[in-house]
């Protein structure tokens, strides 16, 4: 027999496929003993490994294999060495496929392990607390104002913050050449409406929906075409409040905006009534309140004078009356806003008002 007869024969061919098996597989070999020997082994090079030894059992056991190839000897052999032959083919498959699954059930495990390892959580750590936010000072003190109305009858109305000239200054017996309208003080869209520069709008659109008599205070936002300064911003809030009933006198106005000082700065603040000027009422009047730091001594909050300014009131104007349809001879009223940044500035003693809208963290916390 030559050499090459040799090769030819079916027991080398297989003979041969599994030497060369054997060979290829020699360094995957660590990976079928006990798993020490893979310590220290990375993650990645695991997973590399795992794919190569995938490669590996395709090229030695798969369809185009060497040892598939000798499968079809089967039949060819002669009879009496038939079962023999296929016995050796079944063997050497068997023990081929036994050390590639023990590899890779080894190097799975293994890298199960590592990835579970790698994200793994230590539930013993302290957690890191989540920041709570809170309300905004305008918020606390609106929300304080409107507690002390509801607690009077009063209704909250929600304006719109873009009116109308009717509503923003017609309504409210603001004459047309009267400087508010006027594009200095006022924003305007391009489509010409403008952006309310005063609350006491809402006074128009409650007494239209509700008809009267009604109650009813609107804070809300009002935009002014003001350069920022410690006391101005071109947007603020103000709070706006009408009663409008039978009978309703001055003394009605100076019983309700007195109490509500009252509750805010303390049982034995006084309140005063200044004769004003305001489109939209008559009488009209300025309200200040005794200062409620010195108690009306003089101090630096209110300048000295003992008093604090807040806001302006009056009787309702007929005029307004008559523009939502309620008759002057019949009904009275009295109404009066005021801004609550400016209470806010007060209460909270800020040098500067326009700290309540740059959202700076650091000085809203002050106020949980
Ligand atoms: N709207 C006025 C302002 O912004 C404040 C005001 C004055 C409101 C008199 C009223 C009032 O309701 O009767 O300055």
């Amino acid at each position: 027999m030559t050499d090459s007869d040799k090769e030819l024969s079916p027991e080398n061919q297989i003979e041969a496929a599994r030497k060369a098996f054997e060979q290829e597989f020699e360094r995957f070999a660590r990976f079928t003993g006990d798993s020490s020997t893979l310590a220290g082994l990375d993650l990645e090079t695991a997973v590399a490994e795992e794919r190569a030894l995938g490669e590996l059992r395709t090229r030695h056991t798969g369809k185009k294999s060497v040892l598939a190839a000798t499968k079809k000897l089967i039949g060819r052999v002669a009879p009496e060495q038939r079962a023999g032959f296929g016995q050796l083919v079944q063997s050497t498959e068997a023990a081929l496929v036994q050390s590639l699954d023990l590899a890779e059930q080894t190097l799975k495990n293994y890298i199960t392990d590592e990835r579970t390892a790698r994200e793994s959580i230590d539930v013993t750590l302290p957690g890191r607390r989540p920041r709570r936010g809170h309300r905004h000072p305008i918020t606390l003190m609106r929300e304080r104002l409107e507690d002390i109305f509801v607690s009077l009858g009063y209704v909250i109305e929600d304006g719109r913050e873009i009116e109308t000239d009717f509503y923003n200054f017609t309504a409210l017996n603001i004459p047309e050449n009267h400087p508010a309208c006027g594009k200095a003080d006022t924003f305007y869209t391009t489509d010409g409406f403008a952006l309310r520069s005063q609350t006491s709008t809402v006074q128009i659109h409650a007494m239209q929906r509700r008809g009267v008599p009604v109650r009813m205070i609107a804070p809300g936002r009002v935009f002014r075409r003001d350069t920022p300064d410690p006391t101005h911003n071109p947007m603020f809030f103000q709070v706006e409040g009408l009663c409008v009933d039978r009978g309703i006198t001055m003394a009605h106005l100076k019983g309700t905006v007195g109490e509500l000082l009252r509750r805010m700065f303390g049982p034995d603040t006084v309140t005063r009534f200044r004769p004003s000027y305001f489109p939209f009422t008559e009488p009209s009047a300025e309200f200040d309140f005794s200062c409620f730091k010195c108690k009306g001594s003089g101090c630096r909050i209110c300048k000295n004078s003992g008093w604090i300014e807040l806001g302006g009131s009056g009787m309702v104007h007929p005029n307004v009356l008559r523009v939502v349809g309620a008759d002057p001879q019949e009904y009275s009223g009295f109404a009066f806003g005021f801004g609550i940044d400016r209470m806010c500035g007060l209460m909270y003693e800020l040098d500067d008002i326009r700290l309540l809208f740059e959202n700076d963290v650091r000085f809203l916390e002050k106020f949980e």
